[in-house]
């Protein structure tokens, strides 16, 4: 076992471990909604005997139908865009790559230095993987992703920016509104019911409605978004479904696809 001494690890990055113990649980799991042998074999060689691991039984089907549904549409994007760019922003010991990789797509994984480093320990960087270890607020990041011309960029925030300050978020759309005009970004959002609420990490952030996401920049546009209370119904208990009838329960999180204006769109709106 691996002895990662964390003590001095910014307490947002502990918070990694409960979509690594998710996936791996659920690759041992009778009839599994996906499989993931990297998320398992790296959870038996670090010690996580002080560590939150587990986020309780709904926010752990949040992560695994958040994981199916992001992976899934990836797949379909890398499909029509087998050279895409994919940023994957607060990487943590994410294993996307793994399940999703077409041998063509270029890759970035960003997270806080102390992250980068165990997951180094895990991961290797090589001509289509590269590894950022910066903070997401650090604007200077953008300037290490080069673009090849008409690039299809898609970035992936998976259990990110709920932890971050509205005035963090804006400053985060605009950073990739102005970088990455046209780009694709999937992320989840929780609603603002738990928006600071008494938890190991607090969320700072929060959306009611996924729509309302427009009004934080004007570049973004929705795509699609997913309530985590209408996926996975058949692993919801019959006082969860009940619950769900709450928007506050069936959209404690959930995922939006959200795309940034084309430059060319945005000097038409100018
Ligand atoms: C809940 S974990 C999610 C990890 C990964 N995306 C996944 O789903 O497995 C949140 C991650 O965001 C990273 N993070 C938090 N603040 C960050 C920041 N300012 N810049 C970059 N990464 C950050 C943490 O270090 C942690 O790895």
């Amino acid at each position: 076992m691996q002895t990662t001494n964390r003590k001095d690890w910014p307490p947002i990055s502990e918070t990694l471990f409960i979509p690594l113990a998710a996936r791996a649980a659920e690759t041992t799991r009778k009839n599994p909604i996906f499989t993931d042998e990297k998320s398992l074999e790296m959870l038996r060689t670090i010690d996580t005997s002080t560590t939150v691991t587990d986020g309780g039984e709904l926010a752990t089907q949040g992560i695994l139908a958040r994981t199916k549904v992001i992976d899934d549409e990836v797949k379909k994007i890398i499909a029509q865009t087998p050279n895409a760019v994919i940023l994957n922003l607060g990487a943590g010991l994410d294993t996307r790559m793994n399940r999703i990789d077409n041998g063509l797509l270029t890759w970035f994984d960003l997270d806080l230095p102390e992250v980068i480093s165990l997951r180094s320990r895990f991961f290797s960087e090589n001509d289509r993987v590269r590894f950022i270890s910066k903070s997401v607020l650090d604007a200077s990041w953008v300037e290490e992703i080069p673009l090849p011309e008409n690039s299809t960029v898609v970035i992936v925030a998976e259990g990110l920016l709920m932890y971050f300050p509205e005035e963090d978020v804006i400053r985060f759309f605009t950073l990739l509104a102005k970088r990455f005009s046209g780009a694709h970004l999937f992320f989840d959002v929780v609603h603002r019911f738990f928006v600071n609420k008494k938890m190991s990490s607090p969320f700072l952030w929060g959306l009611d409605r996924a729509k309302d996401i427009e009004k934080l920049n004007e570049q973004v546009r929705l795509v699609q978004a997913w309530s985590t209370g209408n996926l996975l119904k058949e692993r919801q208990s019959m006082l969860i479904r009940i619950l769900n009838l709450l928007p506050s329960t069936r959209n404690r999180s959930q995922i939006l696809h959200i795309q940034f204006a084309r430059e060319d769109a945005q000097s038409n709106r100018r």
